[in-house]
């Protein structure tokens, strides 16, 4: 029997899937989101995304421009502080690779390798992100996504009332100045878009209502209101529980994969690779989202 089997909601969904984890993310099979025809399925992956938090979609062929506006489907799409990294003329991609042209990096080296919801660090984090694999190791690369609705679903109910109203700083500079010790500090206009905000450790789905574990390592800087200790073991313990095996999903990456990912309900964290040996060049487009509550 085939692995592939048509969604079962009420209104059929336009595309066939299958589950890549028990408790979320999917692939869906045979489409080519290349051709402008699939405008309708690409609205209907928006809502899926809803339901699944992610999804993948293999075998793709897409000029830089249909990247763009497929994403654009998803909300207003935005533009990578890092200004060095949006490489490919459209400002939308911002590029995450070990490959340098004429002595520049054309992309962003070591991006992610920390778990992390994208953009946590600014007041209105981005709701969802696509990223395209244009060229990807054959060893090493993987990407770990975990499932931010099952990690808060499957804590004790006395960690659930203990979390359930508090609040973290997620900081960007710390992270950056740790991630990136060895590049040039940010810049002054850098660090003006990216003061240190505020955000709920539990948030809520803006259009499910379901709700998420909202943590993250080194972007998240504190758990406030508690002394620096306890912060500091209570977000160990959070996020060890949050990437643990049961809740996560491994992606090996091919050549042509899209996935799409809900930054609200899911955190990803990339994997090393032989960077000496292999070039990998991704691009991301990064929707905008609202503020989490
Ligand atoms: C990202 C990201 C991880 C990876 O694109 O936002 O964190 O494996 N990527 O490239
Ligand atoms: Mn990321």
């Amino acid at each position: 029997m085939s692995m592939s089997q048509r969604m079962s909601t009420a209104t059929p969904a336009p595309f066939a899937s299958r589950p890549l984890h028990p408790g979320f993310g999917i692939e869906v099979t045979d489409l080519d989101l290349s051709n402008p025809d699939s405008d309708a399925v690409v609205d209907a992956l928006v809502s899926a995304l809803d339901t699944h938090s992610l999804i993948l979609v293999r075998g793709q062929t897409l000029s830089n421009a249909r990247h763009v506006d497929i994403s654009r489907r998803f909300g207003d799409l935005l533009t990578h502080v890092l200004k060095q990294f949006l490489t490919t003329g459209l400002p939308e991609i911002y590029v995450l690779s070990n490959v340098s042209e004429q002595g520049k990096p054309i992309g962003n080296h070591k991006e992610g390798w920390n778990w992390h919801s994208d953009l946590s660090y600014v007041a209105e984090p981005s709701m969802g992100s696509l990223l395209y694999s244009v060229e990807v190791p054959p060893e090493g690369a993987d990407t770990l996504f975990a499932s931010m609705h099952l990690a808060w679903e499957s804590l004790p109910p006395a960690t659930q009332t203990r979390i359930r109203n508090m609040t973290a700083t997620h900081s960007y500079e710390g992270y950056y100045s740790r991630a990136f010790a060895d590049r040039a500090p940010l810049t002054d206009e850098q660090k003006a878009r990216t003061p240190d905000v505020v955000h709920p450790v539990v948030r809520t789905h803006p259009t499910t209502g379901r709700l998420s574990l909202y943590v993250g390592q080194d972007i998240v800087k504190q758990i406030d209101g508690l002394p620096a200790e306890e912060s500091t073991s209570l977000l160990a313990a959070l996020n060890a529980h949050a990437i643990s095996d049961a809740f996560t999903y491994r992606h090996k990456w091919q050549q042509g994969d899209l996935i799409i990912w809900d930054n609200r309900c899911t955190m990803h964290c990339a994997t090393p690779y032989d960077d000496n040996r292999y070039r990998r060049v991704m691009h991301r487009t990064t929707v905008a989202g609202t503020r989490p509550f």
